[in-house]
């Protein structure tokens, strides 16, 4: 039986940080305000000629310099992106794919908004198990400026960019496997969380459409009480599935869209403050990054050692979610 383990983890910030003052300047909002709903101090915000796919190589890079393994033993690259290089196609993993240099690599994008990292995760170690792929760069990468709309209060505050990349490789090893990943969907829940404008639904009137409604468009209320009870409900059924208890989580790493929702999902678990971690307050939400950019900032501080075992939980439009049990196993 050939298992999935996490070997790396890389990722990468634009240089350039939006404050919440100058996003007061802006909209009617204030530093106050976004730091008492959100916990969000800053965003960095890509420049105009950079794109997600050169984020996801910069992000990619790192993972793959750390990974131990040779590049030409990559053989599948997963995007998870709701802001590509472009519509349609082509999808942003094959331009990644070509900027990284790999030849003959399955590459393609998926769509699970902030939930991106956990589905692609899970998807890498399906192919992993089956014994289909032995290599995967997995990629979470965001320019989310792209698509919001700064003339809205309700979601201009909370979105940022930005990329995580990781690779995930065969093992036969069980102590270094990922322990289990469930994901999920309810699409009743669809106009929570969207861009109107774009795709098929809108196609023979898009052209009279507004430009605004290619932005992303949030009944915020609405989403934050569904993420709680999703959030909670999902990690305590992988926690009891797998037979574990929270007091044995090293890093709970949750989608960073809140605070707030953090803040509920780590109490209702019993977590300790030291077990969560918590990037949003200056990186806001960059959505399919979110997830592997705050476990590079944990590796980065020099706190994440192998062999121990992080909790993933995430949530998104759609709705998706979805959570996961992944040790730490990089090469020795
Ligand atoms: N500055 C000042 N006031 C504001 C702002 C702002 N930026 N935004 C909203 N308000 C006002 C509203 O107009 C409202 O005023 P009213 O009472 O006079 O009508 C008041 O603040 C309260 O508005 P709510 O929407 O109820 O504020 P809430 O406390 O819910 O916070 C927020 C809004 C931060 C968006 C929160 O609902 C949230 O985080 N939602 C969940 C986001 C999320 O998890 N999304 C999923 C992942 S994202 C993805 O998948 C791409």
């Amino acid at each position: 039986m050939m298992y999935a383990a996490l070997r790396s983890i890389g990722a990468y910030a634009p240089s350039k940080i939006l404050t919440n003052e100058e996003l007061s300047v802006m909209v009617d909002t204030s530093d106050e305000w976004i730091i008492k709903r959100t916990g969000i101090k800053e965003r960095h915000i890509a420049a105009k000629d950079e794109f997600t796919s050169d984020m996801g190589v910069s992000a990619a890079n790192i993972a793959l310099d750390r990974s131990g393994i040779n590049r030409d033993e990559i053989d599948m690259i997963v995007c998870a992106t709701i802001s590509p290089d472009y519509f349609c196609m082509p999808s942003t993993a094959t331009i990644i794919s070509h900027k990284l240099d790999l030849k003959n690599v399955t590459a393609f994008d998926i769509s699970a908004a902030c939930t991106g990292f956990v589905y692609a995760l899970s998807i890498a170690k399906a192919f992993i198990e089956s014994g289909m792929k032995k290599n995967v760069l997995i990629v979470g990468a965001e320019k989310l400026s792209a698509i919001t709309d700064y003339t809205d209060r309700g979601t201009c505050i909370l979105f940022g960019d930005g990329a995580g990349a990781a690779v995930i490789s065969a093992t036969k090893d069980k102590s270094e496997a990922i322990i289990d990943i469930h994901t999920g969907s309810d699409g009743e829940y669809a106009d929570l969380l969207m861009t109107p404008n774009g795709g098929s639904g809108s196609a023979h009137d898009s052209l009279a459409q507004e430009a605004s409604s290619c932005f992303m468009q949030m009944k915020g209320n609405e989403t934050f009480k569904v993420a709680v009870r999703t959030l909670t409900k999902d990690v305590e059924e992988i926690l009891e599935t797998n037979n574990i208890d929270s007091s044995e989580i090293k890093h709970f790493v949750p989608h960073q869209a809140n605070l707030r929702i953090i803040k509920a999902v780590g109490d209702a678990l019993k977590l300790k403050d030291e077990q969560v971690v918590l990037t949003v307050e200056k990186y806001g939400n960059t959505s399919s990054a979110s997830i592997p950019m705050a476990i590079n900032d944990v590796y980065e501080s020099g706190n994440l050692k192998a062999g121990e075992l992080m909790l993933l939980d995430a949530f998104g439009g759609g709705l998706t979610w979805g959570s996961a049990l992944v040790p730490f196993s990089p090469l020795k």
